[in-house]
């Protein structure tokens, strides 16, 4: 009777010994992905220096997920430019929707910052500068306004 409690104490010592090890193995397989980090040296940067998100992803540096939820469909994408004249020599902005719609849904833009209509919103760059419309995101999420030619980067002649 007791050599048959310290067979199966011994046993159940090492089934306890193994989930261990088990354990153990998956936390390290957890750790050497977050060393998996991209490293910022090898990230495209723009004419400013700062890290160019949008050539990184045409690149293919980086897959973002489209969302956390993988039976969620992807979100579409166009591929249409909005060209804003703007007075002066200043070059002319242009608004690419392609690589905005890679990284947004419409609805994060239309219809509460942009109504869905060229040249139907008073945009200005004091109110931009106010986080109104593209400084909504330019400054805060996307590349900082100070880069004034990557948004006027349509020159007159
Ligand atoms: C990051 C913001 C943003 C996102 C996201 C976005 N748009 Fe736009 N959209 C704009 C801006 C800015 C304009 C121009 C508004 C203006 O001229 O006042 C515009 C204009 C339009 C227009 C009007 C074009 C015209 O000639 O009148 C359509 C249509 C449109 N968007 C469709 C879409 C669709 C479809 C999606 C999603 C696939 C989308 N947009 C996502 C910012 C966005
Ligand atoms: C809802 C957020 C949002 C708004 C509003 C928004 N953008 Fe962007 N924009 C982004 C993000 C995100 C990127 C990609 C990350 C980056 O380049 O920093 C981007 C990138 C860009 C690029 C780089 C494109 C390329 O090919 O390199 C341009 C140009 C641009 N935006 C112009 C504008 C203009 C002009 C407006 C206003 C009419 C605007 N954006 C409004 C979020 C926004
Ligand atoms: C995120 C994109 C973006 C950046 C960065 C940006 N602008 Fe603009 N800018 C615009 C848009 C959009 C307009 C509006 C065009 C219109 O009048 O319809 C504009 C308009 C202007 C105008 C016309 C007058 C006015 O106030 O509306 C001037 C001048 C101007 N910007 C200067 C600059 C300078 C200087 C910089 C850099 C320090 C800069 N912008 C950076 C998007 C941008």
């Amino acid at each position: 009777m007791l050599k048959m409690a310290k067979w199966i104490y011994r046993i159940s010592l090492f089934i306890t010994f193994l989930f261990i090890c088990i354990f153990g193995f998956y936390v390290s397989i957890g750790n050497s992905q977050q060393e998996q980090a991209i490293p910022l040296q090898i990230l495209p940067k723009d004419n400013a220096g700062n890290v160019d998100w949008v050539k990184a992803l045409r690149q293919g540096v980086i897959k973002p997920l489209d969302a956390l939820d993988p039976k969620k469909p992807p979100t579409p994408v166009i591929d249409l430019d909005i060209v804003f004249k703007v007075k002066g020599d200043l070059p002319d902005v242009v608004y690419p929707h392609y690589p905005h719609t890679q990284w947004l849904a419409c609805n994060n833009c239309h219809p509460k910052i942009f109504i869905m209509q060229a040249g139907a919103n008073k945009i200005s760059m004091k109110k931009i500068e106010e986080g109104q419309f593209c400084g909504r995101c330019h400054g805060v999420v996307a590349f900082p306004l100070s880069n004034c030619t990557r948004c006027h980067s349509k020159p007159k002649r």
